[in-house]
């Protein structure tokens, strides 16, 4: 079996760690049982391009217990638990490319090892396989039924291969799900950006001043919970709608640019370029520690800092502390890559537990419905996030009232008035 991993010998570490979050997973434990019976991936290539972590090897180890043959790779350099991708390989015999810390041509010679078992679903996080097999492996196309993408800069480049017609093969966008971003981006994001900067710093946030720039969900969970541990949170925004719920959801809301004077912390969510600029670098406060929770590191103008920057230490694994010219220092955390799977272990398995019974629902959907479907992006079927909310709550013991018949049909009537 092909492979290329960091270590081998990780493997036992990395397989009771992934039992570990398996405890957490009971909707994907439920899929994994009924797939086992009824096999609906038998003999179908799987390439998911996806953060290498223990939540990650469950949603594999399902797709593979409902028949696929399954490769992996990272979808970002830093994400990788070389344990997890030792325990893959040792003990599941499913074939891993990916080493934490990789260099770019290694990241995209991955990629390639994983493109080359000729996929015919891909999943993404972030969208690297798609655009790969688009630009440079089309030969692939003829083969590949559909794929899954698990995130919102994912989904953006996908909506912008639709509308300009370049989008070759049907795609689910499973980031859409209401049971995926509501809690994965909400709570995902709220704990695990947090815990990542927690662990990468050890520093109080009672008391500081902590900027979230964007109020999408990833944005409003990070508020949240930074607000639940004591600091005074500053919403930056820029869609006029999201600031005004940032303001009645009881943040102060500014322009970056007077935020970036007061803060202790900031934190980039928007999924956009250079949200954190030459401006707001030049009036930062002395010790602000920056960084960013969204798919690419290219949220905060990092060439930008270097050129500001005398020089560069490294006082804690996570951190780069820029001494700039002008006397101030700046910290910036995990080289301004997703934090929370960079400087921490990414979203609990809980959240990912949903959001990956998403994908594993989804692959099923697009192999059974492969005759209908044509290359576009599709939502998440409604039934899918019904089965995954329902399976979700009766696995945390938790039951919900019915409607009655009356009631069923006062909501579908309109005779009835005052
Ligand atoms: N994205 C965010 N957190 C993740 C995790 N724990 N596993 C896989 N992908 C993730």
């Amino acid at each position: 079996m092909e492979y290329d991993i960091h270590d081998i010998t990780l493997a036992d570490e990395g397989l009771a760690r992934i039992h570990w979050a398996f405890r957490e997973m009971p909707v994907l434990g439920q899929l994994m049982e009924r797939f086992t019976q009824s096999q609906p991936l038998k003999n179908i290539r799987v390439a998911g391009c996806l953060h290498i972590t223990t939540e990650t090897a469950n949603l594999a180890l399902a797709l593979k217990a409902a028949g696929a043959e399954v490769r992996l790779c990272a979808s970002n350099p830093l994400s990788t638990q070389d344990d997890v991708a030792a325990a893959l390989v040792q003990h599941h015999g499913i074939p891993v490319f990916a080493i934490r810390g990789e260099d770019n041509d290694t990241y995209y010679r991955h990629i390639n090892s994983v493109l080359d078992s000729r996929p015919q679903i891909t999943l993404d996080d972030g969208g690297d396989l798609v655009s790969e097999i688009h630009r440079n492996r089309a030969d692939l196309l003829k083969e590949v039924i559909g794929g899954c993408e698990e995130t919102t800069t994912g989904v953006i480049r996908l909506r912008a291969m639709a509308k300009e017609g370049a989008l070759k093969y049907p795609m689910m966008a499973v980031n859409d799900a209401m049971t995926k971003h509501l809690f994965d981006n909400r709570y995902g994001t709220g704990q695990s950006a947090l815990d990542g900067i927690i662990r990468a710093t050890n520093i109080l946030l009672a008391g500081k001043v902590f900027t979230v720039v964007g109020y999408g969900w990833c944005g409003r969970g990070i508020a949240m919970r930074a607000k639940g541990l004591g600091a005074n949170v500053v919403v930056t925004e820029v869609e006029p709608l999201r600031a005004l719920e940032a303001a009645m959801d009881g943040y102060r809301v500014m322009p970056l640019v007077e935020a970036a004077a007061i803060s202790d912390f900031i934190i980039t969510a928007t999924g956009d370029k250079n949200v954190i600029d030459q401006p707001h670098l030049n009036v930062m406060k002395d010790g602000c520690v920056l960084s960013n929770s969204g798919h690419f590191n290219v949220e905060i103008n990092i060439p930008a800092l270097e050129a500001m920057a005398r020089e560069k230490h490294r006082p804690r694994p996570h951190i780069e502390e820029y001494r700039l010219k002008d006397g101030r220092t700046l910290c910036l955390l995990a080289e301004g890559r997703l934090v929370n799977l960079a400087a921490a272990e990414g979203h609990p398995s809980s959240v990912m537990d949903m959001s990956f019974s998403g994908q594993a629902l989804c692959v099923v959907h697009l192999v059974e419905n492969t005759q209908t479907l044509h290359p576009d992006l599709y939502p998440v079927p409604e039934v899918i996030d019904q089965e995954i909310a329902s399976l979700k709550l009766s696995a945390m013991g938790i039951s919900i009232d019915a409607l009655t018949g009356e009631q069923r049909q006062y909501l579908t009537s309109w005779r009835e008035g005052t």
